[in-house]
């Protein structure tokens, strides 16, 4: 449980606006082990997005490096980078990002067809994690005809889908209602407690961050530990 799933070392983010820069994360380094559930709180705008775009592989920082499961995210072809994605890191957006033409199950089997495996193989295993999810009887449904709390849901069982060694989860609970939001709270402890996944949450919400081992505050491009 020791090993080190996460490790990002002086990242450095700056976003080249016209004749302005925006340094967003300046020199920020993290370390997350195995099994290890970080939650990261911050202020709107602080960077919290851009830090989990840039752990998930989603976009490269100005200067620094990511490393998952002691591979390096750098020089990664975006091929190889979405490989690499697929194999270890689920990721929850802000927004839900579904595919909207697509049903509940067909969503959650997408990584695993990815992956490789049949489609009903996929199905079986998609059917079961929206079962977790209590989205059950929602599973031939389109995004289009679910509740913005399913949709959630939805995308949480996507992201666990694969059993990945990193979930990284962008404001979960943050466009919910506080009793869908407390029910995904106790989902997740579950799915966390049954699995050795490392989670890094990027939250607004106090009892979710609370749930994790330890809350990260971003301020001024860099982390600090609430004492
Ligand atoms: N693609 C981009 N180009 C320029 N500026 C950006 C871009 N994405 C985010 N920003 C800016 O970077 C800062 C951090 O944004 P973001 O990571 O979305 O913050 P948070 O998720 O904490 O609200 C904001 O000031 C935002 O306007
Ligand atoms: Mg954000």
């Amino acid at each position: 449980m020791n090993d080190v799933m996460l490790q990002c070392h002086n990242l450095v983010k700056v976003y080249r606006e016209g004749p302005q820069d925006l340094t967003v994360l300046d020199q920020l380094s993290l370390e997350v082990r195995a099994g290890e559930r970080v939650a990261i709180v911050g202020t709107s705008g602080s960077g919290k997005t851009t830090l989990l775009n840039l752990l998930g592989g989603l976009d490269s920082p100005s200067s620094g490096d990511v490393r998952i499961a002691g591979k390096s995210l750098l020089g990664l072809s975006e091929t190889a980078k979405g490989t690499f994605r697929n194999r270890h890191i689920g990721f929850v957006y802000q927004f839900h990002h579904l595919l909207a033409e697509f049903t509940a199950i067909e969503n959650v089997a997408m990584p695993l067809i990815i992956r490789g495996q049949t489609r009903a193989q996929a199905k079986v295993r998609a059917v079961e994690l929206l079962g977790q999810v209590g989205m059950q009887a929602r599973g031939e449904h389109k995004p289009g005809e679910l509740s913005g709390g399913e949709r959630q849901r939805v995308a949480i069982a996507r992201a666990l889908v694969t059993d990945p060694s990193l979930v990284l989860m962008d404001e979960p609970t943050g466009n919910l209602d506080q009793t869908t939001a407390a029910n995904i709270l106790r989902l997740m402890d579950g799915i966390a407690e049954n699995s050795k996944s490392a989670f890094v949450i990027v939250t607004h919400d106090p009892a979710l961050a609370a749930h994790q081992d330890r809350i990260l505050h971003l301020d001024n491009g860099r982390l600090t530990q609430t004492p």
